[in-house]
This record gives C-alpha cells, structure tokens and sequence, in this order.
C-alpha cells in the first residue's frame, strides 16, 4: 500500500450486523453490538494512516421500521459510544461530527452530541462523521427547501445556485466528498447514503460482513482503491 495516496475521505455502509447474528443464532442486537466495536477498531486505524474523514452509516431515516428493542439496542449502543468519546475525543484528538436529523432522536443523545460537538470545536484532528437519522434525498430536499426560503426572502436569486452553495446547504457543508466508499455485507447498492456527494466517489463492494471486517479487509480495499483510476468525467 502506497501511504502518500491514501483517500483523505472514506465512507462506510456497516451492513451485515443481523445476518452476522443470525448465523450464530444470536439476536440481531447481538451483531450491532459487535458492529459497534469493529466501527471503534476501523475508526482507529483510519485515523493512525493518516485519513482525514471517516463517514459511517449507523442510522437511516427508514431504520424507524425497524423492531423497537433493536432501535434502542443501537441508540444504548451510541449513546455508550459518545459517553466513552467524551471522556477520550481530546486526548486522542478525535472530532466527532453528526450528519442527519438529530432532533428525532431521544433527548439523551441529542446532549451528548451536543457536548462532543463542542470538544470537537476545540480540536484539529482526525474526524468521524457519524451518519444518525441520515438520508440522502432527504438531506436534499432540506437543501433545496431551505435554498427555496432564501429565495422567497429576498436573499438569493435561482440564478446563484451552484454547486458550491447548494453543498452549503447541506448536512456535509464543509466535508470533501468521499474518495472510496466501501460496502460490507454482500449488497450491491446505495441505500440512500451520501447521494449528492457520491458523485465520483469510488466503490468497493464485499461479502464480509461488518462484524467480521478486519483492518486487513480495509488495507484490501485500500490496494484495490489505489489500483483506481481517477477521471472525474475527464479521459
Ligand atoms: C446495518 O446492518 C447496520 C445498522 C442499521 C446499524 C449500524 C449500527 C451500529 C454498528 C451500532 C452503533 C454505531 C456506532 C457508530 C457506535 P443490518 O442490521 O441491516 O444487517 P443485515 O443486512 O444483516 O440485516
């Protein structure tokens, strides 16, 4: 592995947590919880190569669907992962950041996102965007909507919007897009993660699943990245 071309942003679906479980006839939580340990190992040693950005996808705006015990299994599971952060985040200079709606979520969490929040503003280091109650097009339209009001109040024209403004709008304002996203768990698709800033993102789809991923499985996916060529539309 090259380490001067690494990503400076990765992003990660973590799939594959109740299939993990299942197969060892344990219950679905039983495979977030070891979801939960590997996202602090990857978390890691993305910041030890030298990542800047490590996005991970932990709640959707559709995982509300889910069985109630397993919504507060995973909700237990971050608030016991914020709780730690506290404590660690300026030691290791760790920022934490929350992309999603948080006001949904119970209040609880809401203050401890709140409080790495404001360590976080007093660091400088590696950062992990924890995706919480995140959906893409959801992200979206909250962009557009608010661009709209700018609009009706007087303070924008249509004509502004570009790409720039409209990111602005956006939960990842002020995020590089990611340069490798990488899905776990065998499924081959988006799921409504990081649409807007997918857009030249490379892909690496594996049949691991999250609880059994490995450091070596991200060093794989990081040789197969650095093998990539990068044309953003160009030749
Ligand atoms: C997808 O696997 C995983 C989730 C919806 C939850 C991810 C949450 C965690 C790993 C815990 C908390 C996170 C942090 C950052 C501390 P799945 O349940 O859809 O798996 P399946 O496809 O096998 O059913």
């Amino acid at each position: 592995m090259d380490l001067d071309h690494l990503p400076r942003h990765i992003a990660i679906i973590m799939d594959g947590n109740g299939r993990w479980a299942k197969r060892r006839g344990l219950p679905r939580t039983a495979g977030h919880k070891v979801g939960a340990e590997v996202f602090r190992t990857i978390a890691t040693y993305c910041k030890d190569l030298g990542i800047d950005y490590l996005t991970v996808y932990a709640f959707s705006t559709e995982n509300w669907k889910r069985p109630k015990d397993e919504v507060d299994t995973i909700m237990r599971l971050l608030k016991r992962y914020l709780l730690e952060a506290i404590d660690t985040m300026a030691r290791d200079n760790i920022r934490l950041r929350f992309l999603g709606d948080l006001t949904e979520l119970p209040q609880e969490l809401q203050d401890l996102a709140a409080r790495t929040n404001a360590i976080s503003a007093t660091l400088d280091g590696f950062q992990a965007n924890i995706c919480l109650n995140y959906g893409g097009r959801d992200e979206i339209l909250r962009a557009a909507r608010q661009f709209a009001r700018e609009c009706a109040a007087g303070e924008r024209t249509p004509e502004q919007l570009d790409t720039a403004l409209f990111e602005r709008h956006l939960f990842s304002a002020g995020l590089p897009d990611p340069d490798l996203i990488i899905r776990p768990g065998g499924e081959k698709r988006v799921s409504n993660f990081l649409l807007w800033q997918c857009a030249y993102a490379e892909f690496i789809f594996t049949d691991t699943l999250w609880p059994d991923f490995k450091k070596e499985d991200l060093d794989a996916a990081l040789l197969e990245y650095q093998h990539r060529q990068r044309r953003y539309g160009g030749i």
